[in-house]
């Protein structure tokens, strides 16, 4: 299976196979309208296409979890390296800008927890493509929580890519997970399964995606507007060949979308 850039035109992997190299933490970064517009800021003026954490929207009903249960519960054996990774998003992710601090208190019902909510859906041994990762999510938390799953991580921006680089790094998640840094569109890296959080309104994700998943499934994490986003997108999806469907699970609602000329077994 071809991974890497289609071109070259925006993107480049960083990181590929066992090799990744690991920046230092110490980074300063200034801050820029692309913070502003990252879903996990508090006052986000996004760009259309760049919306708040779509998928994290609807799973503030739980009471919180201590950190501690919640990583036994969502990453078993790999908890201390989920508690590993929610310290890193809580310390650089803050101050790179990544995450807002009003996320901090919510992490793990919120972030990880939604982002873990995708594990059922993966089969086994699958390749995943996590398209727009951001600070990590929901790539990282799908890769702690099924660690015979190899999981891409796709981002464009260079703080971004950085970021998961280093944080791979300091897991030891390689070669498990790699960090892409280039756009969708840009990517001809096949997998069974491309995940997506907050990046994209469904019709334009499925349009930057549909390439990588012609013998697999789309699994977009939506909140509150699956259904709409869905009706929006209806007409372009038949016009792709493409089926989807609406998945509420406890922690998140999910959109999955595959080609209509594949029988795809029903998810619990
Ligand atoms: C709003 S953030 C969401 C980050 C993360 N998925 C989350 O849920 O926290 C959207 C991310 O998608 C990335 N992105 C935007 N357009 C993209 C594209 N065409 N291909 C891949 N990533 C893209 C942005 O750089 C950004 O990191």
């Amino acid at each position: 299976m071809g991974v890497g850039p289609r071109r070259r035109r925006t993107g480049r992997p960083l990181s590929g196979g066992a090799a990744v190299s690991a920046p230092g933490w110490g980074r300063s970064v200034v801050e820029n309208r692309s913070i502003r517009a990252d879903p996990l800021s508090p006052e986000p003026t996004p760009p259309p296409g760049d919306r708040p954490a779509d998928g994290a929207d609807d799973v503030g009903r739980e009471p919180d979890e201590p950190a501690e249960r919640a990583s036994r519960r969502l990453f078993g054996e790999r908890a201390e390296l989920g508690l590993a990774y929610a310290r890193r998003l809580a310390t650089t992710g803050v101050e790179w800008g990544l995450i807002g601090p009003q996320e901090v208190d919510r992490l793990w019902r919120r972030h990880l927890a939604n982002s873990a909510a995708l594990a059922p859906l993966v089969p086994d041994g699958a390749v995943v493509c996590d398209i727009g990762s951001g600070a990590g999510l929901p790539g990282l938390p799908l890769a702690l929580a099924r660690p015979e799953v190899t999981v891409r991580l796709v981002e464009p921006l260079l703080r971004r890519s950085r970021f998961l680089e280093a944080v791979v790094a300091e897991l030891g998640l390689a070669p498990q997970v790699t960090v892409w840094r280039g756009r969708a569109e840009d990517l001809d890296s096949a997998a069974e399964v491309v995940t997506a959080r907050a990046v994209a309104p469904l019709g334009r994700l499925v349009g930057w995606t549909k390439h990588l998943f012609p013998h697999g499934q789309l699994l977009a994490l939506k909140g509150e507007r699956a259904a709409a986003e869905l009706a929006a997108a209806r007409p372009q999806l038949d016009r792709w060949g493409l089926r989807a469907e609406i998945l509420t699970l406890d922690q998140a609602t999910v959109v999955r979308v595959w080609p209509a000329r594949l029988a795809l077994a029903v998810v619990p």
